[in-house]
């Protein structure tokens, strides 16, 4: 008989880690500059429906994960922060009811600073939520407002101190560099104060013009390049002379306080996506990847979720995908990665990638020693490049 299973370039011995992304996609207003699937609130949030919607999201999910133990939540949007203390009570409830949940599994909301009060902070804490991500983008008050953000340098102070004041004693910072108008000194002031406020972890993310956003039609005025590249190299050392080790290329932790859920994400772990637009990746014993999507739209999502069809989207990975979403990932890691983490995360064989890996190394793309890969100074200057090596023959660029 065949055995169909061994068509398969796919061996799993164990399965990766698993993790659960919720996306609640509100927010007060919407960024020029973002291309989140994030939705201007225009009268109030359907929150009762939505958590409905999330948990018959979670219901459909269930049976490809079985007794799988989820090791991190992360709630992003969108503003999370805009949903009530008891949205967020009932929703974290009711998964740890469906759910093996690690113990002491970090559970993360992302909150706007122009949402913040001190009460829902110690409410949310209460909830079982105890790691915050605080959007604060910068501190200055002239480039928060060209930046659209419904909230100054003093809010984003604020939400600081509010966070520990209600316990957390774990939590993030997003900062945005290469903003209109900024030069380096102004980039190292918000450092500097994102810093005073005691993070355990800091984002630190260029600004990008993407399509389909206002900034994208109407572009502002932006630092050039080499100023832009010495906001990145002098933030990284002011981070590094404090104690914040890069870990990615945007993230910075004290040690040990890297995030969970995007962790697990950059090393090709499996994770569910719950909510409007959220995508999910999960691996299997019986040798096979698969990605899937929800639908984008919140009320088509509600609708469609309720009803127990949430999926818009569906795709079996081939091993030329699994190559390149691992490295794609893998290698925007500072340390890179263990080299035996390729094969247990794509459940591919190593040879795959030998002759693509002693190329990089020669051309002082990638590193490779005491059985770790990781990218150059080059490499990391020249990531999209490096990926990009990674894609099968026909498909490259160069
Ligand atoms: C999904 S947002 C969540 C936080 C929350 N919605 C807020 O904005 O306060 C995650 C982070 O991505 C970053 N971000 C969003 N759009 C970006 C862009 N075009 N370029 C660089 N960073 C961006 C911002 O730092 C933002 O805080
Ligand atoms: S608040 Fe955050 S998610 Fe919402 S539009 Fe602004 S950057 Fe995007």
């Amino acid at each position: 008989m065949l055995d169909i299973t061994s068509q398969s370039p796919f061996r799993f011995t164990t399965l990766p880690p698993l993790t659960l992304y919720v996306h609640l996609p509100w927010c007060a207003r919407k960024c020029p500059y973002c291309d989140f699937n994030s939705h201007a609130v225009r009268e109030a949030i359907p929150e009762a429906r939505y958590v409905d919607a999330l948990l018959a999201d979670l219901d459909f999910e269930l049976p490809r994960v079985h007794s799988r133990c989820v090791e991190a939540i992360f709630l992003g949007g969108g503003t999370p922060s805009l949903f009530s203390a008891a949205a967020i009570d009932r929703l974290l409830t009711e998964i740890a009811a469906r759910v093996t949940l690690r113990p002491e599994a970090e559970i993360t909301l992302e909150a706007n600073p122009g949402t913040v009060e001190a009460q829902k902070f110690i409410e949310f804490r209460a909830a079982g939520v105890n790691r915050l991500s605080i959007g604060a983008q910068s501190f200055n008050d002239q480039r928060l407002e060209q930046l659209g953000r419904i909230h100054g340098g003093r809010e984003a102070i604020r939400a600081a101190e509010i966070a520990h004041q209600a316990g957390f004693d774990n939590f993030n910072i997003d900062l945005m560099f290469g903003l209109p108008g900024q030069d380096t000194a102004a980039c190292l002031d918000d450092l500097r104060i994102a810093f005073e406020l005691a993070p355990t972890h800091i984002s630190f993310y260029q600004l990008t013009i993407e399509p389909n956003t206002f900034f994208h039609h109407q572009p502002p005025p932006l630092p050039d390049d080499e100023i832009i590249w010495n906001m990145y190299t002098q933030g990284m050392s002011f981070m590094a002379d404090r104690g914040y080790t890069q870990y990615e290329v945007s993230a910075y932790a004290r040690t040990g306080r890297h995030c969970r859920h995007n962790l697990n994400y950059w090393e090709f772990g499996d994770y569910l996506g719950i909510g409007a637009g959220a995508h999910g990746k999960l691996s299997s014993l019986s040798n096979s990847i698969h990605r899937r999507h929800k639908h984008r739209q919140p009320r088509q999502y509600m609708e469609c979720a309720i009803q127990h069809q949430p999926i818009a989207g569906e795709n079996k990975l081939s091993a030329d995908d699994a190559i390149f979403g691992f490295m794609l990932n893998a290698l925007r890691l500072r340390e890179g990665f263990d080299a035996g983490l390729f094969a247990e995360r794509t459940g591919l064989a190593p040879n795959l990638v030998v002759a693509r890996v002693t190329e990089l190394v020669a051309r002082d793309l990638l590193w490779q020693r005491d059985g770790r890969i990781g990218p150059t100074v080059l490499g990391r200057r020249f990531l999209n490049d490096l990926t990009e090596a990674f894609l099968p023959d026909d498909e490259r660029t160069d």
